[in-house]
């Protein structure tokens, strides 16, 4: 079974990648360990929350339900979960297991971070995206009213078990809004993983078996070497960003009802590969290639509307922008990045409203 380490100073742990993992949770968890406390949305347990329940056999388990949603994934929730905990009497032997989407890995974590001052996690990612993405790093948290994210701590977990047989449930949105952080892996470090995403669109869009576990291994792959470098983004991290420094701004332009995560970052990487080709580091064709495979996994809603220069002016308030300075993650050929500052504003609107046109109405989902 694939399965990748990630090195922290904090801590080294593995990500698995096999179908079926879900029966074996019990054995990523230490033998004398007290409650085990499922954070989990209702969804989900109903859909595969069976099969990890039989896989703790008579260990003491308690499942905390969290409604999932954006606007809940709030500290007044984590504040509402840890009061449950202590009611079902947790104390410092017990154990978090977050088992869900994005949300429920953010927020899980965060709940794990803080619990009396800190109790081991176990993440269970049930969408694609939390699996390339979300449940590998260590980072977790919960939104302010002011912006999302804002509040959380770096907390690495015990393991990250990964069943693709788990996407065969995911809506087709949330499935092709994960593909986008692959195809982003694929741009910034592996360009056979591109290139994969170039010549097997049925396969990968069918959820072929093979393919849908290749593709996981390799995000997971790049994601378990970026973080070992580089804990805490100070650097080499930043290339994860690649798509997200307009991907974000699109997101809070929208109120973060409009696009999925995943979507906003389509957009942006192909923002970002038009001002990497005008920036005179990546040739013409590829960033043409580049608007072209991402185009090929939409649609994503229209991009009707959308002022470019009212994006551009989210980019300075973005908690990624350091010292007042925009950063972007550039292409200089598929399958390597660099960092970028202080392109003009006049260039990055050009390349909004260029990647705007081509998302016209026409691609947009209903
Ligand atoms: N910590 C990080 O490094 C990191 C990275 C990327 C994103 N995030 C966070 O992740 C969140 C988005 O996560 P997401 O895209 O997974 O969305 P999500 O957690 O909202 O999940 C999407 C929906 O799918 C449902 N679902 C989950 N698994 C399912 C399955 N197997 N079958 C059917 N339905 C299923 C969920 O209940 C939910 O309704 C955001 O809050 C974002 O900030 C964190
Ligand atoms: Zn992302």
């Amino acid at each position: 079974m694939p399965t990748y380490r990630v090195r922290t100073p904090a801590r080294t742990y593995e990500a698995v990648i096999e179908r079926g993992i879900l029966h074996r949770v019990s054995d990523y968890l230490p033998a004398h360990a007290g409650t085990i406390f499922i954070v989990t949305t209702e969804d989900v347990w109903r859909l595969h929350g069976d099969r990890v329940q039989t896989s703790f056999q008579n260990r003491p388990v308690k499942v905390l339900f969290f409604p999932g949603r954006e606007e809940r994934k709030r500290l007044a929730e984590v504040e509402s979960l840890a009061e449950q905990m202590v009611a079902e009497g947790a104390d410092r032997t017990s154990i978090v297991v977050a088992f869900g989407g994005g949300i429920v890995n953010d927020l899980g974590g965060f709940l794990a971070a803080i619990f009396m001052r800190g109790l081991p996690v176990l993440q269970i990612p049930t969408t694609l995206l939390s699996q390339v993405d979300a449940a590998v790093g260590g980072k977790t948290g919960a939104n302010l009213k002011s912006g999302k994210n804002l509040i959380g701590a770096f907390h690495q977990p015990l393991a990250v078990l990964i069943d693709p047989d788990v996407i065969a449930t995911l809506p087709d949105r949330e499935y092709r809004a994960g593909l986008y952080e692959i195809i982003k892996c694929g741009i910034i470090r592996d360009g056979d993983l591109f290139d994969l995403f170039q010549n097997e669109r049925e396969r990968i869009l069918n959820r072929n078996h093979a393919v849908l576990e290749h593709i996981i291994c390799g995000a997971v792959r790049i994601k378990a070497e970026v973080v070992s470098e580089d804990e805490k983004e100070s650097d080499l991290r930043r290339i994860l960003n690649y798509g997200h420094t307009i991907g974000h701004a699109l997101e809070a332009e929208t109120a973060y009802v409009r696009f999925l995560h995943g979507e906003a970052v389509a957009f942006g990487m192909v923002v970002a590969a038009r001002l990497a080709g005008d920036a005179g580091g990546l040739a013409r064709r590829e960033v043409e290639r580049i608007a072209e495979v991402v185009a090929s996994y939409g649609p994503i809603p229209s991009l009707e509307g959308i002022d470019p220069k009212r994006l551009f002016a989210r980019l300075a308030s973005d908690k990624k922008t350091l010292q007042g300075k925009v950063h972007f993650v550039l292409p200089v050929r598929i399958g390597a990045v660099k960092v970028v500052s202080g392109i003009p504003e006049p260039d990055v609107i050009a390349a909004i409203q260029w990647a705007v046109e081509r998302y016209s109405a026409d691609r947009a989902v209903a």
